[in-house]
């Protein structure tokens, strides 16, 4: 048994399954991991270290993997591109920005083009821009985005596609985490799912363990969208993105605060603050960066056993839940 679609196709892998390219935390060992077990490992790019990328790439070993950016932030240094592509990866992310300026080079090295959105305008300017594939990103996702769920996002894109750009392949990203999450997703319309928050608590992503068990023992009550984690990081992020992050003490203090926290004193101190506790795995006074799959999420394990369990589970709610349901 296998889930074929036009995803698996397009890029040549076992399973619908792409991992997200969670800046800081999706290293070369989290997306070789991902690729050895049938989907597709993309390298968090984030805010553009060249050296960390390298060294990412170096822990990928001779996987097939991908790398993801945050596309407002790789404009200001647009050189990390070249670097990324001198790796062959078979597909770069763009998301949170225009990707226009970028989709050329992608192309002509040879990657697929993923572009990340949050709304139509965005599905729009991507059709533009020529994308592969399209994910389509709910505010249930851990990290940044948008106001708009899965639920609808999905359906009215994979509508708008069928539409304007058929060949263009839809993945479903946010809240997505388990095997009914990635049948739901392909009832939906999609062709696959991007999956980050399960695939952050697991054993290759590059996170303090104290995060993960935090987040584990979480319900899915217990995040928030919010902008104190880019306020206090001093990250110029454009206004209509929030991040989804664990309410915890850093947080409640600060947000709807914004304003106060801004101030050049005080965000000092409080970058330096988050920066240490980061590093300590204090959880209490810093971004714990997961989405509302929380609450789907109780243990760390391997991404690959991960994977399997979705996407076998899947399998057999598609096989027997979804026949039994029609008389
Ligand atoms: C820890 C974390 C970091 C993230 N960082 C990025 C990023 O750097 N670039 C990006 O395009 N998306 C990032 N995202 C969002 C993911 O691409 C994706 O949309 C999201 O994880 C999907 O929802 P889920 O977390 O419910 O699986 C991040 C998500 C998480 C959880």
């Amino acid at each position: 048994m296998a889930l074929r679609t036009r995803l698996t196709e397009l890029l040549d892998i076992e399973h619908p399954i792409v991992s997200a390219p969670m800046a800081f935390a999706a290293g070369g060992r989290l997306a070789a991991a991902v690729s050895g077990a049938g989907g597709l490992g993309l390298i968090g790019g984030g805010y553009g270290d060249a050296n960390w990328l390298e060294r990412e790439f170096a822990e990928a070993g001779n996987a097939r993997v991908g790398c993801g950016f945050i596309t407002w932030s790789l404009a200001k240094r647009p050189q990390l591109l070249d670097a990324v592509l001198a790796h062959a990866p078979a597909a770069v992310m763009l998301s949170f920005g225009s990707p226009a300026p970028f989709t050329r080079r992608i192309k002509e090295a040879g990657a697929r083009l993923i572009c990340q959105i949050q709304s139509m305008e965005h599905a729009r300017e991507a059709v533009a821009a020529g994308a592969d594939i399209i994910v389509a990103q709910g505010a249930e996702a851990g990290g940044h985005g948008l106001s708009r769920a899965t639920m609808t996002l999905v359906p009215e894109i994979a509508d708008y596609l069928a539409d304007a750009a058929p060949e263009t392949v839809l993945l479903a990203a946010g809240g997505i985490a388990d095997g009914r999450g990635l049948a739901a997703a392909l009832m939906l319309g999609a062709e696959g799912v991007l999956i980050g928050s399960r695939f952050w608590a697991s054993a290759e992503a590059l996170v303090h363990p104290a995060f993960q068990q935090r987040a584990a023992a979480a319900d899915g009550d217990s995040t928030i969208r919010t902008t104190v984690v880019d306020v206090a990081r001093k990250l110029a992020w454009p206004r209509q993105f929030t991040a989804r992050v664990m309410k915890n003490r850093f947080v409640e203090d600060w947000h709807g605060r914004e304003t106060a926290l801004a101030e050049p004193a005080t965000v000092e101190r409080e970058m330096q603050r988050y920066l240490s506790a980061m590093q300590a795995g204090d959880a209490d006074n810093t971004g714990v960066w997961v989405g509302e799959a929380a609450g789907l999420i109780d243990n760390v394990r391997p991404a690959g056993d991960l994977l399997r369990d979705i996407v076998q589970d899947a399998e057999r709610l598609l096989r027997e839940r979804a026949s039994k349901l029609v008389q």
